[in-house]
């Protein structure tokens, strides 16, 4: 469903991309897993095509997306839907009206259908009765929860999260890491930034893990678990390194 091959990025004079190369099956829900400013949402940049890369290939459903213009690019994002990283949604609008007016700018649905989707995706993420409410009214989990309903009501074959578990508490992420898992139900396939390792195993088929804009591991949770490499323990078992943890906790950028 969408492949990454020797993908190379340099954002002003950093190299944030470094010979990317991984591919998420279709129906799969990949977690990609590493520490901030290991180049986790530049990746998912790159496959709604907002960076073009220096080098390398980005195929979404078979389609080479490194070479195509503005509105063909337009076209192949309506198949993905992002969940963003602060649920991004408008302060003004009601949470019917958030949900609504991604379908309603994108096809020409009659109002019902439209009002019927909404309902069903609100309900799908335990929201049902929030329709009218104002987003300020929710909790930050509740507001999450509203961004997935919708990129689910969008009808996207692709779901990509941004830290969607991130300034949750331990109940709230387990809620939102449970509907990430019930969507992978319906077939969708998902790409899940993310640094916590926890979400990372409850929600992933298969893990990448980036150090430093390099992929370091790819594989089943199981394998990354069972890894003995030195930079896969220092991040996801810092507490059995006996010295030197620092540099694993917190990776110096090669041009820093
Ligand atoms: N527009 C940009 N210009 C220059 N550097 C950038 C830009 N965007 C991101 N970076 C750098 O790229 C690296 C990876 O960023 P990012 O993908 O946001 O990491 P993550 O999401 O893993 O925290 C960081 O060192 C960041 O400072
Ligand atoms: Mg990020």
């Amino acid at each position: 469903m969408i492949a990454l091959s020797g993908v190379w990025l340099t954002l002003g004079e950093r190299p944030v991309l470094n010979d990317i190369s991984f591919d998420v099956q279709a129906g799969q829900t990949k977690v990609i897993l590493g520490a901030s400013g290991s180049g986790k949402t530049t990746i998912l940049r790159v496959i709604l095509g907002l960076y073009r890369p220096d080098r390398g290939s980005i195929r979404v459903d078979g389609q080479e997306i490194t070479e195509l213009d503005e509105r063909n690019l337009t076209l192949v994002r309506q198949d993905m839907a992002m969940v963003f990283q602060g649920a991004a949604l408008f302060d003004s609008l009601t949470v019917r009206e958030n949900v609504w007016y991604r379908l309603w700018e994108h096809s020409r649905l009659s109002d019902e259908t439209i009002e019927q989707t909404v309902q069903e995706s609100l309900q799908f993420v335990g929201l049902a009765d929030t329709v009218d409410k104002m987003p300020a009214e929710l909790s930050g989990g509740m507001r999450k929860r509203v961004g997935i309903a919708r990129a689910l009501a969008s009808g996207a074959k692709v779901l990509l999260y941004d830290e969607p578990t991130g300034g949750l508490d331990p109940i709230n992420a387990c809620m939102i890491s449970r509907l990430i898992t019930k969507l992978s139900t319906k077939g969708i396939t998902q790409v899940v930034v993310t640094h916590d390792l926890d979400a990372a195993y409850r929600v992933a088929d298969r893990i990448v893990m980036i150090q430093r804009g390099r992929v370091i591991f790819d594989g089943t949770p199981d394998g990354l678990q069972q890894s003995d490499d030195p930079a896969i323990r220092g991040f996801i078992d810092p507490g059995s390194l006996t010295n030197g943890w620092e540099t694993f906790a917190n990776p110096p950028n090669p041009v820093d």
